[in-house]
Formats: C-alpha cells, structure tokens, sequence
C-alpha cells in the first residue's frame, strides 16, 4: 500500500515505455522494408547495367580499342555494385523483383542495338540511365540519413538492452549501406562524365538520351513495387 502511495506514476510511466515500446517496433519493421525495398531496386539496376555493358562491348567494334577500354572498366566497377546488392539480397533474405528476367532480356537487347547504331548511341543511352541512377543514389542517401537520425533519437532513451542493440546495429548498418551508395553513385557519375566522349549533338542522340532517362525512372518505380 505504501509502495503504491510512494509511486503514483508507476502506471504512467509503464504507459509511456510501452509507447515508446511500439515505437521502436513499429521502426525497425519500416526500416527493414525500406532496406528490402532500396536493395531490390539496386540490384535489378545494377543487373542491368552489367547485361547493357556486355552486350555493347560485345557488339562493339574492335577496332575502337579506347571505347572498349572504357566500356570495360566500367563494367569492372558495375560488377562490384552488383556483387554488393547480391551479398545483401543473400545476407538479409530479402526478395528479388519478379520483374528480374524481363529487365534483363530489355537490357541485352539495349546494349545490342545502341551498339549496332554507334558509340553515339551507347553515349546517349549511358548519360541518360547513369544521371538517372546517381540521382536515384543521392535519393538513398537522404534516406539513410533520415533513418539514422531516427535511429539516433531513439538511441538516447533508456530502452531494453535488446532492442538498444538492435538500434546500435542498425545505425551502423545503414552507415556502411550509406557509404558504399555514397561510392557507387560516385562511380555512376564517373560513367555518365566518361560517356560525354562519344555524344554529339544530333537531335537523335537527344531524344535517345531523354528515353534512357525516363525508362530508367519508371524501371526504378516498378522494381521498387513488384
Ligand atoms: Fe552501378
Ligand atoms: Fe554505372
């Protein structure tokens, strides 16, 4: 009886722990469809890259040995993006889209035909898809700085030593997430500012490079969904 007296908030604060309780919950399951969302669309983006790169280099004409030199390193620097997003994918269980083989079968046929039409034509298609996915980059790296900074809020509350290590994890996670993106979208410019070589001005080369950027973004939206 004295207890309880001496205690009158007890059944506030268990309100309130419980709240926060929740909100801690309720966090980590939107982090992980965020995650599972941004790492899907990566690597559908990533896979495609690789398949377009192939195609063009193979469908190139060997005697453009500098086109082929850097058609090749950028693919070297592809195929460590997409050995990244697979490692992910595997590591966390999360889910492929269902769109995988379709955009695979459009990106070999991209790299085929832009190849038999020229390096103006690879240019124009790689500034176009490169400008669209370090923007899309940048985007993921706004995200991972908000969910940090919630992260870190929550940090500073007296919680569970489960779920306090949980929040420690996934700051720590979505740092290095950040930071690999941070690179990637790097490289992905580099790509675009390299591919500037083989542009010319031609109305084609601009409409070319306008198509590449909105087939991008809607590649973009519906990996994230399906
Ligand atoms: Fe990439
Ligand atoms: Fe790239």
């Amino acid at each position: 009886m004295s207890a309880v007296r001496s205690r009158p908030w007890a059944p506030l604060i268990g309100f309130f722990m419980a709240q926060i309780s929740d909100s801690v919950s309720n966090l980590f399951d939107a982090i992980e469809m965020e995650m599972d969302r941004m790492i899907r669309v990566n690597l559908a983006g990533e896979q495609a890259a690789v398949d377009i790169l192939k195609s063009q280099i193979a469908s190139t004409d060997p005697s453009a040995i500098e086109s082929l030199q850097n058609l090749h390193h950028m693919l070297d620097q592809e195929m460590c993006h997409l050995n990244y997003f697979q490692d992910q994918i595997r590591r966390h269980n999360y889910r492929p889209t269902i769109l995988s083989p379709v955009w695979r079968v459009v990106a070999n046929g991209v790299g085929f035909v832009t190849a038999k039409f020229g390096l103006h034509a690879v240019g124009s298609v790689i500034d176009g898809i490169e400008d669209t996915i370090e923007l899309h980059y940048r985007s993921q790296i706004k995200n991972c700085q908000y969910w940090i900074s919630k992260l870190e809020r929550f940090n500073q509350l007296e919680l569970e030593p489960n779920s306090a290590s949980r929040i420690v994890g996934y700051i720590d996670r979505i740092r290095e997430f950040e930071l690999k993106i941070q690179l990637f979208a790097d490289e992905e410019r580099s790509h675009k500012e390299a591919s500037h070589m083989w542009l010319d001005r031609s109305i084609a080369s601009g409409i070319l490079g306008a198509l590449s950027r909105r087939a991008t973004s809607v590649a973009v939206e519906l990996s994230k969904r399906f």
